[in-house]
């Protein structure tokens, strides 16, 4: 189902996908929320439903402070057996729910409270939409010690491998660990490549998500939400 609007900004259809994604949030129930620009526009929207959740559960320290100082009520992944719904963007969505995640470095958080949702509901704008998934460079979380390894491993599939830097440093995730990002690749196979990058010695998380597709992808394109359901 498509709504028509005008032509709007990637600002205006994140908004848009985040806001429609409130459809898919159950009330009484703890919601899981991703990272992100995109899940910033999701977090501010739910805030107007805040009482009619019992809180959220978060993939990164980052989602936690926005929502927080939302006034909504964060839980440790812990204390929850099970979410009815997890709410993420991606920096690539394929035709059939497959996802390279991680541009945020949330990735390994991000594929922990997917595992406990029943669905996965991406929310996207039509410049994530792809047809072989690769191009955006695949981040891969990996313990410090193992990363030269794991990047000869990537430079041995032909693709090009570089730690993630901030301010002039290897950049730290939420976990203490390390980002690789891996330039080059085709992902032909998302389920098997991903199988086969977590056998790695080292490798936290692979940012495909491919065993944890999405179900619902809500992507804002030029003529309004496109739900898209795998
Ligand atoms: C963070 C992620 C994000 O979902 C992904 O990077 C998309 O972000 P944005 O909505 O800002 O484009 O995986 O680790």
């Amino acid at each position: 189902m498509t709504t028509t609007t005008n032509s709007l900004s990637q600002d205006q259809l994140k908004t848009l996908v985040g806001q429609a994604a409130l459809q898919y949030v159950v009330p009484d129930e703890i919601v899981g929320v991703g990272t992100g620009s995109t899940v910033n526009k999701f977090i501010d929207a739910l805030a107007t439903m805040k009482d009619q959740i019992r809180g959220a559960v978060s993939s990164s320290l980052a989602s936690t402070e926005r929502l927080q100082a939302l006034g909504i009520k964060v839980f440790d992944a812990n204390e929850v057996e099970a979410l009815a719904v997890y709410i993420d963007g991606a920096d690539e969505i394929d035709g059939k729910g497959y996802m390279v995640k991680g541009g945020g470095a949330a990735l390994t958080r991000e594929k922990i409270v997917a595992a406990l949702a029943k669905q996965f509901v991406c929310i996207a704008d039509e410049s994530k939409l792809v047809d072989v998934l690769g191009e955006f460079p695949l981040p891969v979380e990996v313990i410090p010690m193992a990363a030269a390894q794991i990047q000869r491993r990537f430079e041995a599939l032909g693709g090009t491998a570089s730690i993630r830097q901030k301010d002039g440093k290897p950049l730290v995730t939420d976990n203490g660990q390390h980002i690789i990002d891996v330039r080059g690749l085709k992902i032909n196979d998302p389920l098997e490549f991903e199988s086969t990058v977590n056998q790695w010695p080292g490798v936290v998380t692979v940012g495909v998500f491919a065993h944890q597709k999405a179900g619902v992808c809500l992507l804002g394109t030029s003529s309004g939400v496109r739900t898209m359901t795998f």
